[in-house]
């Protein structure tokens, strides 16, 4: 733990990621949620959520994310946009499109609703519909894209990017310039939750990457010189970097993810780590954030060991993200394994190798449903 001196009080959370649910019609085998979400408690009400937004704005807070699990699966969307919307926050609703309906899209725009993410799976209904664990999905997603555009919102798309989709690029990027896309996110995967447990089976190989890189730049080149606005933004995975992310922008800094029971984490994936979270139910947001030992835990650099604590970049990357030193070393306070001075790289090296030799088809995943997390918490 750190000294008082280097964790000097922090700014207040601008972001807010509102995890309303973790339920969720698909299965992603890559899902960032935790493995064992089907023995979480209770949702938070209508209420307690209208509460969380209202202490964050008054914080400071002025970006809002609704997540899930499918937010759509909480009928009291229009209800928590319009009071976000009312304290002033710019709203993000992040969606697979299943729930959706043009009735939706309109509740969500009277209500003040600034901007829609849709994901989609592949480029065909087929591998799309495998992945997503859902016969219907493919078509759903473009009926309301398209509803989404026409409601008069930029066309956002995020692509979750794997080894088995990764050489649909040239597809991918076509059906977005179909669909009238702003902007495409082709995010290859990160592994934490789901996509950790399938790592094997989905992290594409060096030759893929580089393969899926160069079409990204390609079609970069061709859309600029047509005069296309569409935006490709490529997310390569940390697994093929060696230096870390500045995750989260640090620990404790800015972002503040708020579980659906309630539960308060500096990230979407924290509640895996040994270390106690406060909740929203008995504790003020305020007294959460800038006094609980969970949001304290990593602030500053006190905490850090080498060679994180003696080295010239740390107030760039604050050490890398903790839940990937805790996944790939089982200690979150080692520096993430992804530098390439860290004493744990070699199990990213690992990674790497294993993906240039996967053989892992589809039906090897294990997909993210409440069946499976419940046999993963019983182990
Ligand atoms: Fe938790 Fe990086 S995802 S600190």
């Amino acid at each position: 733990m750190g000294s008082a001196s280097n964790k000097a009080q922090p700014g207040p959370p601008l972001w807010l990621l509102a995890e309303l649910t973790y339920r969720c019609p698909l299965q992603c085998p890559y899902c960032s949620n935790p493995l064992d979400f089907a023995n979480t408690d209770q949702e938070l009400d209508t209420e307690a959520w209208i509460n969380v937004l209202r202490q964050a704005r008054e914080m400071g807070a002025a970006q809002l994310g609704f997540s899930g699990g499918e937010p759509l699966v909480r009928p009291d969307m229009p209800e928590l946009i319009a009071e976000a919307r009312g304290l002033g926050y710019y709203t993000n609703l992040i969606t697979s499109g299943i729930g959706l309906t043009e009735t939706k899209v309109e509740q969500f725009r009277e209500a003040g609703l600034d901007h829609i993410q849709v994901s989609f799976q592949a480029s065909d209904p087929e591998l799309n519909n495998a992945v997503a664990g859902s016969r219907k999905a493919f078509e759903k997603k473009l009926a309301m894209t398209r509803a989404v555009r026409e409601a008069g919102y930029p066309m956002v798309l995020n692509f979750v990017i794997h080894r088995h989709n990764i050489h649909q690029m040239d597809d991918i990027i076509r059906l977005c310039e179909e669909l009238g896309a702003d902007y495409v996110e082709l995010a290859t995967c990160q592994y934490y939750g789901w996509a950790f447990k399938n790592r094997e089976g989905l992290m594409p190989s060096k030759a893929q990457l580089d393969t899926a890189e160069d079409r990204v730049q390609a079609h970069r080149r061709r859309l600029h010189e047509a005069g296309s606005a569409m935006k490709l933004i490529f997310v390569t995975p940390d697994y093929y970097e060696e230096r870390p992310k500045a995750c989260m922008n640090g620990w404790g800094s800015i972002f503040l993810t708020v579980a659906p029971d309630g539960t308060a984490l500096p990230c979407h994936s924290a509640r895996m780590l040994p270390i106690e979270f406060p909740n929203v139910r008995n504790q003020s947001l305020k007294s959460i954030w800038y006094d609980s030992p969970g949001f304290n835990h990593y602030r500053g650099d006190a905490w850090m060991p080498e060679p994180c604590r003696s080295c010239d970049e740390k107030d760039k990357d604050f050490g890398g993200c903790r839940c990937q030193a805790y996944l790939l070393t089982g200690n979150a306070d080692n520096a993430d394994p992804i530098c390439s001075k860290s004493d744990h790289h070699d199990r990213v090296l690992a990674a790497r190798r294993a993906a240039d030799h996967a053989t892992a088809s589809l039906a090897d995943l294990t997909y993210r449903n409440a069946r499976n997390s419940r046999v993963i918490a019983k182990a």
